[in-house]
């Protein structure tokens, strides 16, 4: 069998897979173990879905092909992918619901902590050739009070040119385009890395087999992610988009919000773009 080195040769199974990992590692827990919250939210959940049975008269073979997608959506390993497009969003609006500051979205499946941590002015990881229209993106991070936050931390991860994640996809260099940046004593970041592409979400999975056979769209526009934060203030996980994007108004996981499309200028030496985007973090 050829071995899997080019990252175009991600398949939906194995960034699943790896995504089920590392959420197992991470974040699974026994959360919200009370009774009458858990019995609350799955009768909720489960009626929900009964409403649907009874509404639309789903027959026997629509149930049975439900059944068959929820079993391929677990084999695939493509739980965390469904839930971050089709669910995150809302839960995000209600964690963040009473912030003043910056405006999160959904962190999706591909965070990897404790990636590289430079101080700025810093440049990504990436590969010596690596494809895509370089990008200077900086600003500065305060409180509510418009107050620098020295040395506030930048967590910064996208995809490349073509529209994978280090980690997730075979043949990337372990941290490339992720990194932890420590911005300076005014609460400066300066971060160069390259443009991300437009995503797909994996085509040939449970999650893929979704979108086609309801004639949607697999895209999410081009972003950054990031998570910024500083001591005794509320870590803010966001996304950044860009202007011109063809879905940035149409996005699969339903987690643009306006005050997070970019619109980076063309650099004075010519070298790329360059945008400035201040983060305000709540206390604590
Ligand atoms: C998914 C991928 C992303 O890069 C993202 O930001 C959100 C969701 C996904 O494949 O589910
Ligand atoms: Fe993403």
């Amino acid at each position: 069998m050829k071995e899997m080195t080019q990252e175009t040769e991600a398949t939906a199974a194995a960034s699943g897979q790896r995504a089920t990992e590392r959420f197992r590692e991470q974040k699974a827990s026994a959360a919200g173990t009370d009774k009458e919250r858990v019995n609350r939210l799955a009768s909720r959940v489960v009626k929900a879905i009964n409403d649907t049975v009874l509404e639309e008269k789903v027959t026997y073979d629509e149930y049975n092909a439900f059944k068959a997608w929820l079993i391929k959506v677990g084999e695939d390993g493509e739980w965390p992918l469904f839930l971050d497009v089709w669910v995150e969003h809302s839960v995000e609006q209600v964690a963040n619901e009473d912030r003043h500051g910056s405006k999160g979205t959904i962190e999706g499946p591909y965070y990897v902590p404790d990636a590289p941590e430079q101080q700025s002015p810093a440049t990504l990881p990436m590969r010596e050739d690596e494809p895509g229209t370089p990008l200077l993106f900086q600003g500065r991070v305060t409180n509510l009070e418009d107050q620098p936050l020295a040395g506030a931390k930048v967590e910064i991860w996208h995809a490349d040119d073509l529209g994978f994640y280090s980690q997730y996809a075979p043949g990337l260099p372990e941290w490339n385009l992720r990194g932890t940046v420590i911005a300076d004593a005014d609460g400066n970041f300066a971060i160069n890395t390259i443009q991300p592409a437009p995503y797909q979400i994996p085509t040939d999975g449970a999650c893929g087999q979704l979108i086609a056979a309801a004639g949607w769209h697999a895209w999410r526009p081009a972003h950054l992610h990031l998570k910024v934060s500083a001591p005794g203030h509320q870590l803010i996980t966001t996304q950044l988009y860009f202007q011109g994007d063809p879905h940035v108004g149409d996005d699969i996981a339903s987690a643009v919000k306006p005050e997070l499309i970019l619109d980076p200028a063309p650099r004075a030496d010519g070298n790329g773009r360059e945008v400035t985007y201040d983060f305000v973090l709540d206390p604590e």
